[in-house]
Protein backbone atom coordinates (compact mmCIF):
# COMPACT_ATOMS: atom_id res chain seq x y z
CA UNK A 1 0.00 0.00 0.00
CA UNK A 2 1.02 3.08 -0.41
CA UNK A 3 0.20 5.86 1.53
CA UNK A 4 0.42 9.92 1.50
CA UNK A 5 1.75 11.84 4.56
CA UNK A 6 3.57 15.23 5.24
CA UNK A 7 7.08 15.76 4.14
CA UNK A 8 9.64 15.99 7.41
CA UNK A 9 13.00 17.32 7.24
CA UNK A 10 14.77 13.51 7.59
CA UNK A 11 12.69 12.24 4.63
CA UNK A 12 15.34 14.67 2.34
CA UNK A 13 17.66 12.18 1.33
CA UNK A 14 15.00 9.82 0.16
CA UNK A 15 13.41 12.71 -1.94
CA UNK A 16 16.52 13.32 -3.24
CA UNK A 17 16.95 10.13 -4.77
CA UNK A 18 13.72 10.10 -5.74
CA UNK A 19 14.10 13.65 -7.37
CA UNK A 20 17.97 12.26 -9.05
CA UNK A 21 16.10 8.95 -10.51
CA UNK A 22 12.99 10.96 -11.94
CA UNK A 23 14.93 13.37 -13.87
CA UNK A 24 17.69 10.98 -15.28
CA UNK A 25 14.19 9.05 -16.84
CA UNK A 26 11.82 11.86 -17.51
CA UNK A 27 14.61 13.89 -18.92
CA UNK A 28 16.36 11.28 -20.99
CA UNK A 29 16.63 13.33 -24.44
CA UNK A 30 15.18 16.42 -23.15
CA UNK A 31 18.27 17.65 -21.02
CA UNK A 32 21.77 17.05 -21.72
CA UNK A 33 23.29 13.58 -20.57
CA UNK A 34 26.00 15.13 -18.95
CA UNK A 35 23.51 17.35 -16.94
CA UNK A 36 21.66 14.19 -15.60
CA UNK A 37 24.48 12.42 -14.89
CA UNK A 38 26.15 15.25 -12.83
CA UNK A 39 23.00 15.71 -10.55
CA UNK A 40 23.60 15.11 -7.11
CA UNK A 41 21.64 13.81 -4.73
CA UNK A 42 23.85 15.10 -1.89
CA UNK A 43 23.05 18.47 -2.62
CA UNK A 44 19.53 18.08 -3.76
CA UNK A 45 18.63 16.11 -0.13
CA UNK A 46 20.42 19.55 1.49
CA UNK A 47 18.05 22.11 -0.70
CA UNK A 48 15.15 19.72 0.16
CA UNK A 49 15.83 19.76 3.70
CA UNK A 50 16.46 23.37 3.70
CA UNK A 51 12.99 23.89 2.10
CA UNK A 52 11.27 22.19 4.60
CA UNK A 53 12.79 23.34 7.53
CA UNK A 54 12.33 26.53 6.60
CA UNK A 55 8.72 26.98 5.22
CA UNK A 56 9.16 29.67 3.61
CA UNK A 57 6.05 31.08 1.49
CA UNK A 58 4.12 28.63 3.55
CA UNK A 59 6.27 25.78 1.22
CA UNK A 60 5.66 22.01 2.35
CA UNK A 61 5.74 18.90 0.93
CA UNK A 62 4.09 15.64 1.04
CA UNK A 63 5.50 12.26 0.11
CA UNK A 64 4.08 8.92 -1.28
CA UNK A 65 5.62 5.69 1.09
CA UNK A 66 5.24 1.91 -0.16
CA UNK A 67 5.23 -0.49 2.80
CA UNK A 68 6.91 -3.60 3.14
CA UNK A 69 3.94 -5.80 0.26
CA UNK A 70 5.51 -3.37 -2.07
CA UNK A 71 7.69 -5.91 -4.15
CA UNK A 72 9.28 -2.89 -6.21
CA UNK A 73 10.61 -0.51 -3.60
CA UNK A 74 10.07 0.47 0.11
CA UNK A 75 9.66 3.72 1.56
CA UNK A 76 9.76 7.04 -0.13
CA UNK A 77 8.51 6.15 -3.89
CA UNK A 78 7.65 9.94 -4.64
CA UNK A 79 6.51 13.51 -3.52
CA UNK A 80 5.36 16.75 -4.45
CA UNK A 81 6.14 20.42 -3.13
CA UNK A 82 4.65 23.22 -2.99
CA UNK A 83 3.93 27.46 -1.37
CA UNK A 84 3.15 30.54 -2.40
CA UNK A 85 4.17 31.01 -5.92
CA UNK A 86 7.49 31.90 -6.08
CA UNK A 87 6.48 34.98 -8.10
CA UNK A 88 3.49 37.04 -9.03
CA UNK A 89 1.46 36.85 -12.40
CA UNK A 90 -0.03 33.28 -13.08
CA UNK A 91 -1.73 32.10 -9.85
CA UNK A 92 -1.15 32.25 -6.00
CA UNK A 93 0.23 28.75 -5.50
CA UNK A 94 2.21 26.81 -7.29
CA UNK A 95 3.18 22.89 -6.95
CA UNK A 96 6.89 23.23 -7.43
CA UNK A 97 7.82 19.79 -7.75
CA UNK A 98 6.20 16.37 -8.61
CA UNK A 99 7.83 12.87 -8.89
CA UNK A 100 7.44 9.37 -8.68
CA UNK A 101 9.81 6.47 -9.07
CA UNK A 102 9.22 4.38 -12.56
CA UNK A 103 7.59 1.34 -11.03
CA UNK A 104 4.84 3.55 -9.02
CA UNK A 105 3.50 5.97 -12.22
CA UNK A 106 0.15 5.22 -13.15
CA UNK A 107 -1.48 4.05 -10.33
CA UNK A 108 -3.11 7.54 -8.89
CA UNK A 109 -0.39 8.48 -6.80
CA UNK A 110 0.50 11.70 -8.84
CA UNK A 111 -3.49 12.38 -8.75
CA UNK A 112 -3.14 11.71 -4.50
CA UNK A 113 0.14 14.23 -4.02
CA UNK A 114 -1.75 17.09 -6.33
CA UNK A 115 -4.41 16.25 -3.55
CA UNK A 116 -2.50 17.03 -0.65
CA UNK A 117 -0.72 19.77 -2.76
CA UNK A 118 -3.75 21.44 -3.39
CA UNK A 119 -5.34 20.81 -0.24
CA UNK A 120 -2.42 22.16 1.24
CA UNK A 121 -2.28 25.45 -0.61
CA UNK A 122 -6.10 26.57 -0.08
CA UNK A 123 -5.19 25.63 3.43
CA UNK A 124 -3.12 28.50 2.95
CA UNK A 125 -6.14 30.97 1.25
CA UNK A 126 -4.73 30.92 -1.99
CA UNK A 127 -7.29 30.77 -4.63
CA UNK A 128 -5.56 29.62 -7.44
CA UNK A 129 -2.36 27.09 -8.39
CA UNK A 130 -0.13 26.43 -10.97
CA UNK A 131 2.91 24.37 -12.30
CA UNK A 132 5.58 24.54 -14.59
CA UNK A 133 6.12 21.49 -16.82
CA UNK A 134 8.66 21.28 -19.94
CA UNK A 135 6.96 21.30 -23.05
CA UNK A 136 8.37 17.91 -24.48
CA UNK A 137 7.39 16.30 -20.91
CA UNK A 138 4.28 13.93 -21.69
CA UNK A 139 3.36 14.82 -17.82
CA UNK A 140 1.53 17.97 -19.51
CA UNK A 141 -1.04 15.33 -20.24
CA UNK A 142 -1.70 14.39 -16.77
CA UNK A 143 -2.22 18.10 -15.78
CA UNK A 144 -4.43 18.37 -18.56
CA UNK A 145 -6.00 15.32 -17.39
CA UNK A 146 -6.49 17.59 -13.88
CA UNK A 147 -8.39 19.90 -15.73
CA UNK A 148 -5.63 22.52 -16.08
CA UNK A 149 -5.81 25.24 -18.56
CA UNK A 150 -2.53 26.08 -20.51
CA UNK A 151 -1.61 29.70 -18.84
CA UNK A 152 1.72 30.88 -20.09
CA UNK A 153 5.09 29.50 -21.94
CA UNK A 154 8.49 30.74 -21.68
CA UNK A 155 11.95 30.29 -23.14
CA UNK A 156 14.44 28.44 -20.30
CA UNK A 157 17.44 27.57 -20.38
CA UNK A 158 18.34 24.15 -18.27
CA UNK A 159 21.49 22.71 -18.50
CA UNK A 160 23.03 24.70 -21.31
CA UNK A 161 20.23 23.89 -23.08
CA UNK A 162 17.15 26.41 -24.24
CA UNK A 163 14.06 24.60 -23.89
CA UNK A 164 9.75 25.84 -23.33
CA UNK A 165 8.57 25.61 -20.01
CA UNK A 166 4.45 25.90 -19.84
CA UNK A 167 2.50 26.97 -16.78
CA UNK A 168 -0.43 24.99 -16.27
CA UNK A 169 -2.95 26.09 -13.65
CA UNK A 170 -6.06 25.66 -12.01
CA UNK A 171 -8.14 28.85 -11.66
CA UNK A 172 -10.38 29.07 -8.46
CA UNK A 173 -8.02 26.11 -7.09
CA UNK A 174 -11.34 23.69 -6.11
CA UNK A 175 -11.24 22.95 -9.85
CA UNK A 176 -7.90 21.15 -8.75
CA UNK A 177 -9.45 19.89 -5.70
CA UNK A 178 -12.47 18.61 -7.67
CA UNK A 179 -10.29 16.99 -10.55
CA UNK A 180 -8.13 14.76 -7.77
CA UNK A 181 -11.29 13.94 -5.54
CA UNK A 182 -12.00 10.53 -7.46
CA UNK A 183 -11.02 8.01 -5.58
CA UNK A 184 -9.56 5.09 -7.61
CA UNK A 185 -8.65 2.08 -5.79
CA UNK A 186 -5.18 1.70 -4.70
CA UNK A 187 -2.97 -0.97 -6.70
C1 LIG B 1 3.68 13.08 -13.96
C2 LIG B 1 3.49 12.04 -12.88
C3 LIG B 1 3.71 12.64 -11.51
C4 LIG B 1 2.03 11.52 -12.97
O1 LIG B 1 1.77 10.67 -11.89
P1 LIG B 1 1.03 9.28 -12.07
O2 LIG B 1 0.85 8.68 -10.73
O3 LIG B 1 1.73 8.47 -13.10
O4 LIG B 1 -0.39 9.74 -12.66
P2 LIG B 1 -1.83 9.17 -12.18
O5 LIG B 1 -1.80 7.69 -12.24
O6 LIG B 1 -2.22 9.81 -10.90
O7 LIG B 1 -2.73 9.72 -13.37
C5 LIG B 1 -3.85 10.59 -13.21
C6 LIG B 1 -4.54 10.69 -14.56
O8 LIG B 1 -3.63 11.31 -15.49
C7 LIG B 1 -3.42 10.46 -16.59
N1 LIG B 1 -2.02 10.58 -17.00
C8 LIG B 1 -0.93 10.43 -16.23
N2 LIG B 1 0.19 10.60 -16.95
C9 LIG B 1 -0.23 10.85 -18.21
C10 LIG B 1 0.44 11.10 -19.43
N3 LIG B 1 1.78 11.14 -19.50
N4 LIG B 1 -0.30 11.30 -20.56
C11 LIG B 1 -1.66 11.26 -20.51
N5 LIG B 1 -2.36 11.03 -19.36
C12 LIG B 1 -1.64 10.83 -18.24
C13 LIG B 1 -3.72 9.06 -16.09
O9 LIG B 1 -4.07 8.20 -17.15
C14 LIG B 1 -4.87 9.32 -15.14
O10 LIG B 1 -6.06 9.44 -15.89
P3 LIG B 1 -7.51 8.84 -15.37
O11 LIG B 1 -8.12 10.04 -14.71
O12 LIG B 1 -8.18 8.45 -16.60
O13 LIG B 1 -7.26 7.73 -14.42
C15 LIG B 1 4.45 10.82 -13.05
O14 LIG B 1 4.22 10.24 -14.30
C16 LIG B 1 5.92 11.20 -12.96
O15 LIG B 1 6.48 11.22 -11.88
N6 LIG B 1 6.57 11.48 -14.09
C17 LIG B 1 8.00 11.74 -14.14
C18 LIG B 1 8.39 13.03 -13.45
C19 LIG B 1 7.71 14.23 -14.04
O16 LIG B 1 7.70 14.44 -15.24
N7 LIG B 1 7.12 15.04 -13.14
C20 LIG B 1 6.41 16.25 -13.53
C21 LIG B 1 7.39 17.38 -13.59
S1 LIG B 1 6.56 18.89 -14.10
Amino acid sequence: MVTIRRARPQDAPAMAQVHVAAWRSAYAGILPDAYLEALSATREAASYERAILARRGGHAGFVAVADAQEDAAQGIIGFATGGLARRPGLAEGEVETLYLLDDFRDRGIGRRLMRASASHLASLGVQSAFAWVLADNPARWFYERLGARLMARERVAIGGRALTQLAYGWAPIHTLLTATASTRLPR
